[in-house]
This record gives structure tokens, C-alpha cells and sequence, in this order.
């Protein structure tokens, strides 16, 4: 953690749905960022969580004297989302400088834009920053219902005819229409819940997008699964380590002070993925492909478990 921030606002912007506005506590600029970047959070004992930083204006944040969030409280999720909602003005925290492992090509090819529900955060950041560059790109936002779409008249107003709403009870996104009518050059950009990520990296590459050019980030942590059993991690120098249940490779291993590289935590980034020497994964992450999967020699050890009684990983 490198920054220290203060929290100078929070305002409730649709039901669970709060934007957040940070200043560096000691008054300095703050670094400069690209969109699709994040910032952990260190949220003392509920752990790091990470946001996307939001940014509707223009041009593209440089030297920011703020930084913005959004998060939307989720009751059942793993608390993150509601110890950010307990913060109140005034409060500092401890953060990273933003990282980006979502970031929006250089080229001038055409972007199409995808975003399911608070997942928009960062899609917001990329169409702005596509604005800004007069870049060609498609903005599609699906939400459960019109009650449930954050920020519409702001995303109406700035991104025009661009933008095309999407509300899952009247008329639901239909990915494989938009991907098939995307220009063949296009790189296409998901953050959403995994479902939806899993379904545009399906029907983009049965499209023959190549895999550099779909891009995806999962907007929340995924959940445990019920039924979820103990296994045990064997390393290079012959340790081996018990996966509770309730815990991550990741969050083990660190514990036991293993030397291991991480960062989303999500399972979109790929930064923590090591080679399975034996046993059988059982992959929870949207990194791998299906082919992948099945051969089953790497794990995303932040949120991939067992399904056989021990993995023996290339750590
Ligand atoms: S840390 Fe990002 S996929 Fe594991």
C-alpha cells in the first residue's frame, strides 16, 4: 500500500449503489491512471479489496486530483462491499497506486463495450476515454430492470447514440447479435458477472475474434460454493498445506510466508497461474479457456480449488 487517501464523499447514487470520492490526504495530485484501472483497498480486517476507478470526464484522468468508485452493497457477498459502505466522509485509508490489468488497446480499431450491472465501472472509464480519442466503439449496459441502471442519464447524455440499454425484463442483452455484427477488427470488452463474461468469450471466439483481442474483468469476488471440501497443496520444496474450505490457495500459502504472485482475486487477471504438476483443478476462474480447462495444467491459485484430495503445484 503506497497511497493514503481520504474519503471526501458519498453519495448514494441508485439504491445499493454508492459513489465514492477520494483526495490524497496530504493534499498532493494524485498518480495519473489509465481507464480500466483499479486501486486496492485496504479495509483493515475484512482484507484488500479492489475498485475500479470510475472517470466521466474528459480527457483521460491525468494527475487526478481525485479519485472515484462506485460499489454496490452486497449483502451476502464477502463484506468488502460493506465495510467500504460503512465508511463515512472524513475516514483515510491505506491504498495501492492504481494497476491495470484491463486496459483498452492503442490501435484505432473499433472497441464494443459490454457491461452487466455494477460491472460498468470500468467500461464508464473506456468510454470516455474512447470519447476523448474520437475512437469508434459500441456501449452496451445490461441491468436486471431500468430501476436498476446506475448512472442513466449521465451514460444518455454523454455517450448518445453509442450507448444501448439493456434491462433483462424487457429486453435482455443479446450478446450473439451484438458480436456478430461487430466488425471483424473490433476488441471487445466484458466486465460483468461471470456468466455473462464466460458467454461473450464463447461467442466471440466461435465469431473467430482472436483471444488478444477479448478482453474481461469480473466485477466482484467469486463466492464459495456450497459443498466446497478441504484439499491439500504440495510445493516445489515438499511442503504441503491444507485449503480449508473457507480460504484460497492464494491466502494459505501467503500466510505460511510461500513467496507467490497475485492480483485481481477474482480470477480475470491470470497473474497468479501456476503449473499443476499433479491432481486434478477444479478451475473457478474466467481466465481459461474450455481446452484449457480440460487439460488442466495450470491453476488460477486465487480462486481455483481441487477436485481430487491433493495438487502438487509448480511453486
Ligand atoms: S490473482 Fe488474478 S487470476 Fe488470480
Amino acid at each position: 500500500m503506497t497511497l493514503t487517501l481520504k474519503l471526501t464523499d458519498k453519495e448514494t447514487v441508485l439504491g445499493r449503489v454508492a459513489l465514492f470520492t477520494f483526495e490524497d490526504a496530504n493534499g498532493d495530485t494524485l498518480p495519473a491512471y489509465s481507464a480500466g484501472a483499479h486501486v486496492d483497498f485496504d479495509l483493515g480486517e475484512t482484507g484488500t479489496r479492489s475498485y475500479s476507478l470510475i472517470n466521466f470526464s474528459l480527457p483521460a484522468a491525468n494527475a487526478p486530483s481525485t479519485y472515484q468508485i462506485a460499489v454496490q452493497c452486497e449483502e451476502d457477498g464477502d463484506g468488502g462491499s460493506r465495510a467500504m459502505h460503512a465508511l463515512e466522509p472524513g475516514v483515510i485509508l491505506n491504498t495501492s497506486r492504481p494497476k491495470n490489468d484491463f486496459a483498452l488497446h492503442e490501435d484505432d480499431a473499433p472497441a464494443i463495450l459490454i457491461a452487466g450491472g455494477i460491472g460498468v465501472t470500468p467500461i464508464i472509464s473506456f468510454a470516455t476515454d474512447l470519447t476523448s480519442r474520437a475512437a469508434k466503439f459500441q456501449f452496451h449496459y445490461a441491468t436486471r430492470s431500468q430501476g436498476h441502471c446506475t448512472f442513466e442519464e449521465t451514460l444518455e447524455t454523454r455517450f448518445k447514440e453509442a450507448l444501448t440499454l439493456w434491462f433483462d425484463d424487457i429486453n435482455q442483452i443479446d450478446l450473439t447479435q451484438i458480436i456478430a455484427n461487430a466488425p471483424d477488427d473490433a476488441h471487445i470488452y466484458c466486465c460483468g458477472p461471470k456468466g455473462m463474461i464466460e458467454a461473450v468469450r464463447e461467442i466471440a471466439e466461435t465469431n473467430g475474434y482472436d483471444k488478444s483481442h477479448i478482453h474481461f474483468e469480473l466485477f466482484a469476488s467469486p463466492a464459495g460454493h456450497d459443498g466446497d471440501t478441504p484439499f491439500e497443496v504440495e510445493i516445489n520444496d515438499g511442503r504441503v498445506f491444507t485449503i480449508p474450505s473457507d480460504n484460497s490457495i492464494v491466502d494459505v500459502l501467503e500466510e505460511a510466508g510461500v513467496d507467490i504472485m497475485y492480483d485481481c482475486q477474482r480470477g480475470d487477471c491470470g497473474i497468479c497461474q501456476c503449473d499443476v504438476i499433479s491432481g486434478e483443478p477444479d478451475h473457478r476462474d474466467v481466465v481459461l479457456s474450455e481446452s484449457e480447462r480440460a487439460a488442466g495444467d495450470v491453476i488460477q491459485i486465487c480462486v481455483s480449488r481441487a477436485k481430487s484430495a491433493r495438487l502438487v503445484l509448480d511453486i
